[in-house]
């Protein structure tokens, strides 16, 4: 049992490394083919003299040519295999909400829950997580059948204003890194659920009605288009997010939603210019305004902190109660003379962070482990951030100042 214990951290890490890896195979996969048949559609070549033939696509890959047609109507004779890509979007999302439970939830304490923002408990963490998945869909969902859908501006300007707020309130429940996953988790439960809910039930319908000979329905169609390109779009600020814990001076900012909320409008700018693009509609000085955009947000985030480097208000990026507060949680759980941490019972390596002396005691030690390595927090158990990392540097560096 002792030995099951103290793999179960191992085991927990192994898990996450295959299913992050099957995440991002399936989400390649399903990115992939919905940008392919994006693209398809607009590269047809529409020019035809055969009626029942709206475009054709001539293309080399793989070592052959390929010839591609769209009808105009349904098939008069069924293939024996149609391919519907449907499984993409769903293992996604179903590899996404596991590494949510193997990644958050079961490390809430230390990854989700961050007591400076709020000091809510494991359980409550997970209700309002789950609420926040299903809520936005059912939002979202309600917003596409309200009659806001037929005002494409104000229906797109509605969703942003209320993803925003949602990734507001969100930044104050949770720690930063969760609540941006969050974010990522609820659009990408969107974009699911708009396959599983819509788009697919729009193309059965499809080949039903052609299969008994009758008329699909009309507003099945339009509906599925409409979540077809609004998926589109969302997946740009979707994919920011699933790459942002490599960036904490992202979800680390103090107005971290607000950053999140300018780099969505900035992914989905550029996606609107290559939709344009697609209609022949050139639109050149979308690309501009986005890299401005862009260049501004850098010099935003990192002006400040430039000004605290050459200054000798360095300090100021910090307090000493703050370095305490990340050793007291990401490593007292365990090196204290009572580890709180699970399957501890004495301090680690007899190494005790109870009181500022034992903490200036050991600072080349904090340094060595955690600072010019990442070997402390061993597994990153405590989901210490990269942010905390370099505070704790910045206050080393400064001569490990107790009096500010
Ligand atoms: C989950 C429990 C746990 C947490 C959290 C933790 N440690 Fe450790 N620490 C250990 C264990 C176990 C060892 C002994 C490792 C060994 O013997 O190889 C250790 C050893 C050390 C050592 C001695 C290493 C050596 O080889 O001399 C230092 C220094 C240290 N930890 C610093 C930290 C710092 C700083 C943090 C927070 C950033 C931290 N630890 C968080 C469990 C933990």
């Amino acid at each position: 049992m002792d030995f099951l214990t103290s793999l179960y951290p191992f085991i927990l890490d192994w898990l996450d490394l295959i299913v992050r890896w099957f995440h991002i195979i399936v989400g390649i996969a399903w990115i992939g083919t919905s940008f392919y048949f994006n693209w398809l559609d607009s590269r047809l070549d529409r020019d035809l003299k055969d009626e029942k033939i709206d475009g054709e696509l001539w293309s080399v890959h793989s070592g052959g040519f390929y010839h591609i047609n769209k009808l105009n109507g349904p098939p008069t004779t069924f293939p024996k295999e149609l391919h519907w890509f449907k499984w993409e979007a769903y293992s996604t999302w179903i590899s996404g909400f596991v590494l949510l439970i193997l990644v958050y939830y079961l490390n809430a304490e230390s990854i989700m829950i961050d007591k400076n923002v709020n000091d809510i408990n494991v359980f409550i963490a997970i209700v309002i997580s789950l609420s926040f998945l299903l809520g936005s869909w059912l939002i979202y969902d309600f917003l596409c059948k309200s009659s806001l859908i037929n005002n494409s501006l104000l229906f797109t300007i509605s969703c942003f204003l209320i993803a925003t707020i949602g990734a507001f309130f969100l930044t104050k429940i949770f720690g930063s890194r969760a609540a941006y996953i969050h974010v990522g988790a609820c659009l990408g439960t969107i974009m699911a659920a708009n396959v599983f809910r819509v788009i697919i039930p729009s193309q059965k319908n499809m080949v039903d009605a052609a299969l008994a000979n009758v008329k699909p329905d009309l507003q099945k169609g339009i509906s599925a288009k409409n979540r077809s390109i609004h998926n589109n779009y969302i997946t740009l600020p979707v994919l920011f997010i699933m790459i942002s814990s490599h960036f904490p001076f992202t979800y680390g900012h103090k107005y971290n939603w607000l950053i999140l909320a300018f780099i969505s409008l900035i992914g989905a700018l550029v996606r609107h210019y290559f939709n344009l693009r697609n209609k022949k509609q050139h639109k050149v000085w979308i690309l501009p305004v986005a890299s401005i955009g862009m260049i501004l947000l850098m010099l935003y985030v990192s002006i400040p902190k430039i000004n605290n480097k050459d200054s000798n208000t360095a300090l100021a990026t910090f307090t000493f109660n703050e370095v305490e507060n990340i050793i007291k949680y990401r490593c007292g759980v365990c090196h204290a003379n009572k580890p709180t941490f699970d399957g501890y019972e004495e301090p680690p390596a007899g190494l005790v962070f109870d009181n500022t002396q034992d903490i200036l005691n050991n600072i080349d030690g904090i340094k060595s482990q955690s600072i010019d390595s990442d070997i402390m927090p061993p597994g990153n158990l405590t989901g210490m951030t990269e942010n905390e990392r370099q505070k704790l540097a910045e206050w080393i560096k400064a001569g490990a100042p107790i009096n500010n």
